[in-house]
């Protein structure tokens, strides 16, 4: 099977379904992160590890909606929490403040050392842009830095070099840009800096010390780049010096690297956190949280507020709160699918049962590959990883960029046809119930793949 050349015997039913919904769908998908040639696959049902497409195949799950799904699809502990919701509360959602709102946040503080106080959103997207915004108010800076390939979300201030150009890496990182349509004023006031690398780094921030308002980073990049040892506690240094605000965006991270994220295993305190895709136990969620002076900007019973009074508005620049709203935020049953998910997390021997079954698939992939003389090496924390088919060290994207991506992406198609599911390119999760049995099963699709992947 060439490269793209996707199982067009047994994905007929997902042709044609991409073909019909292309009609009404730009590109047939709701999200571009879903496209992949020659056309994305349609799932049917999952159950545990196992995602079943309308065409009947069925595939282990590594995809895990980017993450989201700790516990895999379906787990009845989730299921049950909210039918108990459900039938307690008697509708869907209230529209005003409740229980469990204050019963996550609380949760979020005890778990988070960066977290005193939280507000809800309905989207890791959402979450960024808040922090940036209380960042801009609490500074009344402009500049946003950023790191080279981080992504925070689908919106103008954060589509900047999230795909950088290879570059030489003595020279600082340019700017490119991710999306049509992006107003320059966003390039002009984004700095952007290199992972991992601290002298250009500090010699950046220095530059634009006095208009920076705030550093959003992944702690880990891309979720599964860890940070150098240093790297992360100069930055929180350096920062706090030029009066510029550490947003860390553990949006990945959170749930994924233990229960208190990235910044639990580093031990350095960011001054804003922004949270997601586990938090909401596969329901559509995002949170904000941080030093509670910066927090309160947001309570609106600290002044005048947007559709709320009748005074007069103020002008630009002066003081009122920090505006944010969201009709859905804090649903009861998104924080409900996200307290069930925490509690299970909270048992004793998760984490280290799913870090041991991660590392049994790592070290079983690396070892497949290089019995067949492919340069590979799994690089990760926790339950994410990637595969870099290189050999060299991976401490930025840049080293992902330099290694060997035509290959990689044949091996992905070769991991479909095998029914191992991950987004072509992308990273691996794993969940709870990626049993060990489950990793076997793996390792034996993924010896196929890769012996027809070396056949052709
Ligand atoms: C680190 C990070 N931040 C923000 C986001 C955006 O989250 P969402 O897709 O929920 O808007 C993502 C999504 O993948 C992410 O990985």
């Amino acid at each position: 099977m060439e490269n793209g050349s996707f199982l067009h015997k047994t994905a007929a039913r997902s042709a044609q379904m991409y073909r019909e919904a292309a009609r009404w769908i730009p590109g047939g998908v709701t999200a571009n992160i879903k496209y992949f040639t020659p056309y994305p696959i349609f799932m049917d049902s999952a159950s545990g590890a196992y995602l079943y497409d309308v065409d009947g195949n069925q595939y282990i799950d590594y995809n895990l909606c980017y993450g989201a799904l700790i516990l895999g699809h379906g787990d009845q502990r989730i299921i049950a929490a909210i039918n108990e919701t459900f039938s307690h509360i008697g509708t869907t959602i209230f529209g005003t403040p409740h229980r469990l709102e204050a019963e996550m946040a609380r949760v979020l503080v005890d778990l988070y050392p960066g977290i005193e106080k939280v507000r809800f959103t309905n989207s890791g997207l959402e979450a960024t842009l808040l922090a940036i915004r209380l960042a801009m108010a609490w500074t009344g800076r402009k500049k946003l830095a950023k790191f080279e390939g981080h992504y925070h979300g689908s919106y103008d201030q954060v589509l900047i070099s999230v795909t950088p150009q290879k570059r030489n890496l003595r020279r600082h990182p340019v700017k490119t840009s991710d999306s049509l349509g992006l107003p320059e004023y966003y390039a002009e006031n984004t700095v952007v800096l290199p992972f991992n690398e601290w002298d250009q780094t500090e010699e950046i921030l220095h530059q634009h010390r006095h208009e920076i308002a705030a550093v959003i980073m992944e702690p880990i990049q891309g979720g599964f780049i860890p940070p150098d040892e240093t790297f992360l506690k100069r930055l929180r240094e350096l920062t706090q010096q030029y009066g510029i605000v550490l947003i860390f965006d553990e949006v990945k991270t959170g749930f994924r690297t233990g229960l208190s994220g990235a910044q639990g295993i580093y031990g350095v305190v960011p001054d804003l956190t922004a949270l997601g895709k586990v938090l909401g136990g596969g329901f559509p969620v995002g949170a904000v949280g941080g030093r509670v002076e910066m927090m309160e900007l947001c309570s609106p019973a600290s002044g005048v507020d947007i559709l709320t009074t009748e005074q007069q508005p103020p002008s630009f620049g002066q003081d009122q709160p920090l505006f944010h709203s969201g009709t859905y935020n804090g649903h009861p049953i998104v924080l409900t699918a996200g307290l069930a998910t925490i509690q299970v997390l909270r048992e004793s021997g998760v984490y280290p049962q799913l870090e041991a079954n991660t590392t049994q698939l790592r070290n079983g992939m690396e070892e497949i590959l290089s019995r067949y003389g492919i340069a590979s090496q799994t690089v990760g924390i926790g339950s994410i990883f990637n595969l870099v088919l290189a050999d060299l060290p991976v401490r930025r994207i840049q080293d992902v960029l330099e290694s060997n991506l035509s290959l990689r992406r044949n091996l992905d198609t070769h991991l479909l046809n095998q029914g191992v599911f991950i987004k072509p390119l992308n990273r691996f999760s794993l969940s709870t119930a990626h049993s060990a049995e489950v990793i076997d099963e793996t390792l034996e699709r993924f010896e196929l793949a890769v012996k027809s992947l070396v056949r052709k």
